[in-house]
C-alpha cells in the first residue's frame, strides 16, 4: 500500500525522500488558495519564483507579476496575493509570475519530487481523486510561516490524511498528528484558527474577507501541477 506523510515545514523537507513521491504543497492563507483560484478562473500559467528580484525579471520580460511579503503586496508589481484579485476576466489566458512569503518557496524546494501539485480547501476533493488515481507515495508539504509550523496548513494536511486513510498507509506520526488536529477542528475550522498568527496578521491588514474565502470547501474542481517552471492545470 502506498504511504502518505506530512512535512510540517520546508525546513524539515531534507528529512524526507521525495524523488518518487507526489508532493502536495499547501499554503492555505493564501498562496495555494490564490493559485487554485487563479487557474480555475482562467489564468493559463503561474510561474512561482522564490525571490522578488526574479519576479521583477519576469515583469521586465513583459509578464504580469505578483509579489507579496508578510501579507502585503510589494510596490511596483501588478497583483497582490488575494484570491479575489485573480477572479478578473482580464487575466484569462495570461501567464503570471508570482512570489510569496512561504508558498512559492515551498514549491521551489520540492523541485526533486516526482510530481508537485497544489492543494487548498478550495480544491481538496479534486486533489483526493487525483492522488487515488495516481496511487503513488504522497508527501503533504505545509508552507508554514518563515520555517515555523502553522495551524491552517497542518489542518489541510490532516483533512487529506483523513480522506485518503482507506487507500494509503498513514505512515508516520506527522500524518497522525495532522489527522488528529483536523478531526478536532473540522466542525468549525474558522473558530479553531481564529487566534492563529496569520489570521491576526491578515486582520491587521484589513483583509479578513480572504480568510473565509480560503476556507471554502471544493469551490473549484482543478488540480494544478508544476510542469517545469510553470504551474498549470493538469486535471
Ligand atoms: C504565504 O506565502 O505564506 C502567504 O501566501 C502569505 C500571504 O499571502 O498572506
Amino acid at each position: 500500500m502506498q504511504k502518505i506523510d506530512v512535512c510540517f515545514s520546508p525546513e524539515l523537507l531534507p528529512k524526507y525522500e521525495i524523488t518518487d513521491k507526489i508532493v502536495v504543497v499547501v499554503d492555505i492563507l493564501r498562496a495555494t488558495s490564490c493559485m487554485v483560484t487563479a487557474l480555475a478562473c482562467g489564468v493559463a500559467q503561474i510561474i512561482p519564483v522564490m525571490e522578488v528580484e526574479e519576479c521583477k525579471e519576469w515583469q521586465r520580460k513583459g509578464f504580469l507579476a505578483s509579489a507579496e511579503r508578510d501579507g502585503k503586496k510589494i510596490e511596483g508589481f501588478d497583483l497582490d496575493n488575494s484570491p479575489f484579485s485573480y477572479q478578473n476576466p482580464d487575466l484569462i489566458g495570461k501567464t503570471i509570475a508570482l512570489t510569496t512569503t512561504n508558498g512559492t518557496l515551498a514549491i521551489k524546494k520540492s523541485k526533486d519530487a516526482a510530481q508537485i501539485i497544489i492543494g487548498a480547501f478550495l480544491n481538496i476533493s479534486a486533489i483526493v481523486a487525483y492522488l487515488k488515481k495516481e496511487n503513488k507515495d504522497i508527501l503533504v508539504l505545509c508552507a508554514g510561516w518563515k520555517g515555523k509550523v502553522n495551524l491552517e496548513d497542518t489542518m489541510f494536511a490532516g483533512a487529506l490524511v483523513e480522506a485518503l486513510q482507506a487507500d494509503f498507509d498513514v505512515a508516520t506520526d506527522d500524518s497522525l498528528m495532522a489527522q488528529i488536529l483536523y478531526n478536532h477542528a473540522k466542525t468549525d475550522m474558522l473558530a479553531v484558527i481564529a487566534k492563529c498568527s496569520h489570521i491576526k496578521r491578515l486582520q491587521n491588514l484589513g483583509i479578513e474577507k480572504d480568510i473565509e474565502f480560503c476556507f471554502q470547501i471544493d469551490k473549484y474542481n482543478v488540480v494544478p501541477m508544476m510542469n517545469g517552471d510553470f504551474l498549470e492545470i493538469v486535471a
